[in-house]
């Protein structure tokens, strides 16, 4: 198992490329099992998660090649709709390819995603979505059978509003018979991102990026070549990066308007800004100043930003608060904060945090994806040395981050920590 050794204090300086979006590629790459045929998807992050989704495919029979940032797919001989518990329990994303399957096969065994680190990540909307296109889901075993002769468009109602389901749905819904209205639909990037990628296979979407989808099913689908938006929250890690380091830097090949939030946040704490079309240039400038945060669904402050923004609150020049309405129990990260120094009580879905003059270096535990950002982040802030452990986490979302940070003046290695876990 690899793990970061950290030696912080080095204000991060430079330019950094941010890569393509994981939660839109994802979605993406399961949607093209709906018409048979080759693929080209562009700008494809080189990421843990990506080679899961791409082995996925493989196992339902599509051939997968994957060179630089560009992903080959080809389709046309895929025949096993099913998606082992093996994979899923690596990558709940998998549960993507039940409304591709469902359409492309008739049928889908999809195994049931089980917990995570912090807590119930329920899919019923997932199955209810089906349920209401037509499918008849029955759970057998820690599976989702799914069967479908002809899925047929109706109007379906979310109670919360679900990334995931939206995604689904829209892609269950795109040959369908007649027409599917989503209601409280999710609005995030990726979402509109997958929509896009539908409309160029020739599907008839409309109302991308509200809450009220329209989509009129069409039998016309065809491969297609695409090319995956910027991802948001690389590019909002980053920038944090720059302003908890009291650094200058620029990012790259991303999408400012895709974070109004956080940008007006990092403003209020401090960061002198200027955002271009496709970049965004960040100056420290004196103290970090404390300011509240309460995640929402887009376009709120995202819940995959939350963990990052405690870390930068840990050093900032007095008390917030950290709230995450989306997550509820997405804290599995503050106990390690505290060891770096944080002063940080949590209660409810509330973190409290009272800013310190400095953190100081420790061995630390990586528990999910964003929680071990957070942990980057406040190393490369802390005095001395840190030891970041299972690093595989944050290999799931971030490409090659230590030599993007290490190009930007950061004192950060991959070791191997010589343990087997
Ligand atoms: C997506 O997860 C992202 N993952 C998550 O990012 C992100 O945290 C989340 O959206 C929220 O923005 C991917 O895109 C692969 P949801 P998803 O369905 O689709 C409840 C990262 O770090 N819900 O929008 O699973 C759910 O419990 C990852 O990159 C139901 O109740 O999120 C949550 O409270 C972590 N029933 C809320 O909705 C359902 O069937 C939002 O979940 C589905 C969801």
């Amino acid at each position: 198992m690899d793990k970061f050794v950290i030696e912080g204090g080095v204000p991060l300086k430079g330019e950094v490329q941010i890569s393509g979006s994981k939660n839109a590629a994802l979605p993406i790459i399961a949607a093209c099992l709906l018409a048979p045929g080759q693929y080209i998807l562009k700008n494809i992050p080189r990421l843990r998660d990506i080679r899961t989704i791409a082995h996925l495919m493989r196992v339902i029979g599509a051939k997968v090649e994957f060179e630089n940032h560009s992903m080959k797919i080809d389709t046309t001989h895929a025949d096993f709709p099913e998606a082992p518990y093996e994979l899923v329990k690596t990558m709940r994303a998998s549960i993507y390819v039940l409304g591709p399957l469902l359409t492309r096969f008739g049928k889908a065994r999809v195994s049931m995603p089980g917990g995570c680190a912090w807590g119930p990540r329920p899919v019923d909307l997932h199955l209810k979505g089906m349920e209401l296109l037509g499918a008849k889901i029955e759970l057998d075993r820690g599976y989702v059978n799914a069967r479908a002769d002809k899925l047929r468009g109706n109007h379906i109602y979310f109670d919360v509003s679900s990334v995931g389901a939206t995604g689904n749905v829209m892609m269950a819904a795109v040959s369908a018979q007649g027409t599917t209205i989503i209601e409280n639909a999710a609005e995030e990037p990726e979402i509109v991102n997958l929509g896009e990628f539908l409309i160029a296979m020739g599907a008839n979407i409309s109302g991308l990026g509200t809450k009220h989808i329209t989509i009129e099913g069409s039998s016309e689908l065809h491969p297609t070549e695409f090319t995956i938006t910027p991802d948001r929250i690389e590019t909002a890690t980053f920038l944090t990066a720059g302003l908890i380091t009291r650094g200058e830097l620029t990012v790259t090949r991303c999408q400012p308007e895709h974070s109004h939030e956080v940008l007006a946040k990092l403003k209020e704490a401090g960061a002198k800004l200027s955002v271009e079309l496709n970049s965004i240039h960040l100056k420290s400038a004196g103290a970090i100043q404390p300011v509240d945060v309460t995640t929402a669904i887009y376009p709120g402050y995202p819940t995959d930003m939350q963990a990052q923004w405690i870390a930068l609150m840990s050093v900032a020049n007095g008390r917030s608060v950290i709230t995450d309405m989306i997550y509820p129990d997405r804290f599995t990260h503050v106990p390690e904060l505290r060891r770096l120094g944080a002063d940080i009580v949590q209660k409810n879905n509330s973190a409290f945090v009272k800013g310190v003059a400095k953190l100081k270096g420790a061995p630390v535990m990586s528990t999910d994806l964003r929680a071990s950002a957070s942990l980057v982040l406040s190393a490369l802030a802390a005095e001395g040395v840190s030891d970041i452990h299972r690093v595989y986490h944050i290999d799931r979302g971030y490409e090659r981050i230590e030599e993007k940070l290490k190009k930007l003046g950061a004192k950060i290695e991959r070791t191997d920590d010589g343990k087997m876990y």
